[in-house]
């Protein structure tokens, strides 16, 4: 057992480790040799993927906040408007699915039984469906019109990490294919796009370096009952995860909010040492930037203690944080794979302290194959 995890405490620790590699091998390969996307499983007829007048993701768990994180990049790529379901939701309200909706199912498993019901009933309404899936040869696979597979290699812990990064990793590949057949992006944007991605390994790679700052923090934690994560664009969905992570790992009630909500009920929430760890936006992003500092502010000044992801240099977050885990510049679209490392390495080691098993936590399934 302790082989398998290759000297790895944890099934868990292994697999965040293992971050770089997974994204490296879901970008390898995808390029021609003029440097065009060529994504040969992806064999829908190009006149359809074309003539999409909506992408419908469906997902469950942390495939759904992968999910959310893909609208952000699809929509400003592609103009096409992207909708995220729960897929256990899906089928149920009558969704206005056509021959024209692109349906982009996620999954690890590839065998979640909502997220196969949700893909049965859009094909049965004329949806093609393109699955984002790790698990070759599995029902969604099997059932989808068009495989694009994430090569995270076997996820083991319960908690998904790797397989979430490289999903996302994915819905980028995904989202930079329908500009180049839409005709959205011109080859060279499209290979820019691409380059610059293929420098995210890297950057995970130094987060991770800097690990042991996370672990000393989440080790002081153990007393919390209650967490507020709070991000702002793709840094909200990165807060919904890294809540995720900690309800499942550590058994603490957390929460993750748009930080523009704040003041519409959360803040409410705010009282003397109440921890809030926030997503803070690149500077490069000063509308965005400017607005969740004055967030860290807010809840500071009520007496939370601030736990901080900003990227390196930006010391505008230095007084308001009792600590700051540091992120390598990246473009904004991609900043969630880096973003949500410090945020799993947190609750894992968390979870450890607390002395819970970090790989098969208490109720959870890996798969859950029942609706
Ligand atoms: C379970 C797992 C999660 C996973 C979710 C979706 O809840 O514990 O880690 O995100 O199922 O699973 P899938 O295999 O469809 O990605």
């Amino acid at each position: 057992d302790r082989a398998d995890k290759e000297g790895w405490p944890t099934f868990m620790e292994k697999e965040i480790h293992e971050q770089p590699a997974a994204i490296a091998a879901t970008l390898a390969g995808r390029c021609d040799a003029d440097g065009r996307l060529a994504l040969d499983e992806v064999r829908i007829p190009e006149a359809i993927l074309r003539g999409a007048d909506k992408v419908v993701v469906v997902a469950c768990g942390t495939a759904f906040y992968a999910g959310l994180v893909a609208r952000y990049a699809i929509e400003h790529w592609c103009r096409i408007p992207v909708e995220v379901e729960l897929a256990s939701e899906f089928r149920y309200r009558d969704p206005v699915v056509t021959e024209k909706t692109l349906v982009v199912a996620i999954s690890q498993s590839g065998e979640t039984m909502d997220t196969i019901m949700a893909i049965r009933h859009a094909r049965e309404q004329g949806a093609k469906v393109v699955a984002i899936v790790n698990t070759p040869g599995s029902t969604i696979s099997r059932e989808s019109d068009a495989v694009l597979l994430t090569h995270a290699g076997p996820e083991i812990a319960v908690a998904s990490t790797k397989a979430f990064t490289a999903q996302i990793t994915a819905t980028y590949i995904l989202g930079l294919y329908l500009a180049q057949i839409r005709g959205n992006k011109f080859s060279d944007e499209i290979q820019d796009y691409m380059d610059k991605l293929a420098l995210v390994p890297d950057k995970v790679q130094r987060i991770l370096d800097r690990a042991e700052s996370v672990r000393q923090v989440a080790r002081t934690m153990t007393g919390a009952t209650s967490v507020i994560y709070l991000g702002r664009h793709v840094g909200y969905p990165v807060a919904l995860e890294g809540a995720l992570k900690l309800k499942e790992l550590c058994y603490i009630h957390a929460e993750g909010f748009a930080a523009g909500e704040l003041k519409h009920g959360p803040i409410a929430l705010i009282d003397e040492g109440q921890p809030v760890i926030v997503v803070v936006p690149t500077p490069r992003r000063p509308e965005l930037h400017r607005k969740v500092l004055s967030n860290i502010q807010e809840v500071r000044t009520r007496g939370a203690r601030t736990i901080v992801v900003a990227e390196e240099g930006d010391s505008s977050v230095d007084a308001y944080s009792e600590v700051v885990f540091r992120i390598p510049p990246a473009p904004t679209l991609y900043l969630p794979l880096l973003d949500v490392v410090p945020l799993q390495l947190f609750a894992c080691e968390l979870a450890g302290a607390m002395g819970h098993d970090v790989d098969q936590p208490r109720n959870l399934a890996k798969s859950v194959t029942v609706e």
